[in-house]
């Protein structure tokens, strides 16, 4: 792969994701809860820190159970965010300074509160019954089977009026979608075309891997690694809800209706094995997802053993099937990736998210390294943790805390005399964007020379990628193209590492924040970039 194919690279491949939430980025209206006209003053910060595209998670009208994952109208947007006036000055805001716009598409289930579910619920002659996923009671009563929701407690609820069962693979107000029905796939496809036609650029796909079930419903059987303590819902394997052929068809009629515009991308949300997960790209004549989300770096041991096999299998796995990668550390239903690895290993983490071949996705906060905020019984909002008060871990209310944007009060969120949905992190004084503007040696900067080093060197984004051998602990990588080749140096661990000539050449970034000489060794959690 060559610098001249850089040139072709789409902007999806090229350029970063930041992912903001909604709710948690500027609350302009004052409600304590952020709003698109927030968002879209904030977008010049957005700019500024060298990334492409912005993915809002949802915006739609719902009744927020889920805190807008269930939605009531796909083609609205929620009060408490705004109006599509609101929305179209955010596009344009957004394509002025020359980021991309992506929506959060949630296909799976809607609310029980969308008009759909609500004619459903009429009775079993309604005309859209057969939209959501009904089943009779088990022989002798009960449920239908065994499946679970991923929120806990069964994956159905009866409708006392018809007594039947309507499936939710979450919460029970957000009832699932009959895929199988034709009739819906054409609704839910006008729902991106409504969003294209406004300027929409790209969708992040919610639980793209659910959409179908296996038909027979059989009883999911047992996952014996399941330990007490850990969510319900893996106390099962899931052959029978997840990953069925039927989705990968229903993905390739999705992909067509992207491919009715121009320059369109998807993004699905996977949380599969690499063998199963790759398949979600398609082949090249039946395009699926153009990037299945890796989380694997979340979800992996934090050794530089463990992450280099890993990128090395992916990276060959990727090319093989003509996939383009992308890369995770961090999203609104996991912990903060700095309160998961460790003050010392940020720089080290977030250097390797923006070096790795592939797409990088950033979670808002995380540039300016936000953690986790440990939320206060009482403050406790987000249904996966009040439905799981067993499984301290479910919770996702501490990493979807307001962004930290000054010393002032509320962080700079939500206006003086307003509280805000989540509480703000203790130490919001002083860590915040203002904070780190004017420290070059902040994070925030660290995060924008990271950037900047990607414009400069191309081959940093359509370069090969290539391990190297290192000590344990050193994760050690080239990449290269026609105009050169930069080496990446990652010390996991807190040794002084004397590397030779694999630490040779000119440093272009460490995250210590100096310039070490060629073949100085590498430091205890030291993050090097240097250019043979
Ligand atoms: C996805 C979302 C998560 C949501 C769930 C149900 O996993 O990322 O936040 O709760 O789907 O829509």
């Amino acid at each position: 792969m060559t610098s001249s194919l850089t040139g072709e690279l789409k902007w999806w491949q090229s350029g970063i994701i930041y992912q903001i939430y909604p709710r948690s980025f500027q609350d302009d209206s004052g409600d304590g809860v952020g709003d698109l006209r927030g968002i879209t003053r904030r977008l010049p910060y957005v700019a500024s820190l060298g990334v492409k595209a912005v993915w809002l998670s949802p915006i739609f009208k719902s009744p927020m159970r889920d805190f807008g994952y269930d939605v009531a109208d796909y083609c609205d947007i929620d009060p408490l965010f705004g109006t599509l006036a609101d929305f179209d000055a955010f596009v344009a805001e957004a394509h002025r300074l020359d980021l991309k716009v992506m929506l959060d598409y949630v296909p799976n289930h809607s609310s029980s509160d969308h008009a759909w579910f609500q004619e459903a619920l009429q009775g079993k002659g309604s005309e859209k019954r057969d939209w959501y996923v009904w089943r009779d009671p088990a022989e002798g009563g009960g449920l239908p089977n065994n499946w679970k929701s991923f929120f806990g407690g069964p994956a159905w609820t009866l409708d006392e009026a018809s007594g039947q069962y309507y499936l939710h693979q979450f919460l029970p107000s957000q009832p699932d979608l009959n895929w199988r029905n034709p009739a819906v796939r054409q609704a839910m496809f006008d729902a991106l075309r409504f969003w294209m036609r406004r300027g929409v650029d790209g969708f992040r796909v919610d639980v793209i891997w659910l959409l179908a079930e296996d038909d027979r419903y059989l009883d999911e059987p047992e996952n014996p690694d399941w330990q007490p303590g850990q969510p319900e819902h893996w106390s099962l394997l899931h052959p029978y809800t997840q990953d069925q052929p039927e989705t990968h068809e229903y993905i390739r009629e999705m992909r067509a209706v992207l491919d009715e515009f121009d320059d369109r991308m998807m993004v699905g949300e996977i949380y599969l094995p690499v063998e199963q997960l790759l398949p979600y790209s398609g082949t090249e004549d039946a395009r699926m997802v153009h990037l299945p989300f890796n989380f694997h770096l979340i979800l992996m041991p934090w050794t530089a053993g463990d992450v280099r096999r890993f990128a090395d299998s992916y990276d060959a796995a990727s090319l093989a099937a003509g996939a383009w990668p992308n890369w995770v550390l961090g999203n609104h239903d996991q912990h903060r990736f700095r309160s998961r690895l460790g003050d010392a290993q940020y720089r080290v983490a977030q250097t390797l998210l923006l070096t790795l071949r592939g797409t990088p996705t950033v979670y808002y906060g995380d540039e300016i390294g936000m953690h986790d905020v440990e939320i206060p019984a009482d403050r406790i909002v987000d249904p996966a943790a009040l439905q799981q008060p067993d499984s301290p871990e479910a919770g996702r209310d501490p990493e979807r805390t307001p962004m930290q944007w000054d010393a002032g009060v509320n962080a700079g969120f939500s206006a003086d005399g307003t509280t805000p949905w989540l509480p703000i992190a203790d130490d919001a004084a002083t860590l915040n964007v203002a904070a780190q503007e004017g420290d070059p040696a902040s994070d925030l900067n660290y995060f924008r020379a990271l950037t900047r080093l990607r414009h400069e060197h191309p081959a940093l984004i359509g370069g090969t990628y290539r391990s190297v051998d290192a000590p344990d602990d050193v994760f050690a990588f080239t990449r290269q193209d026609d105009s050169g080749t930069l080496t990446v140096l990652l010390n996991f661990g807190a040794q002084t590492h004397d590397l030779g000539d694999l630490a040779g050449g000119e440093t272009l970034l460490s995250s210590l924040g100096d310039q070490p000489a060629s073949g100085a060794a590498l430091r205890p959690n030291e993050a090097r970039i240097l250019r043979a």
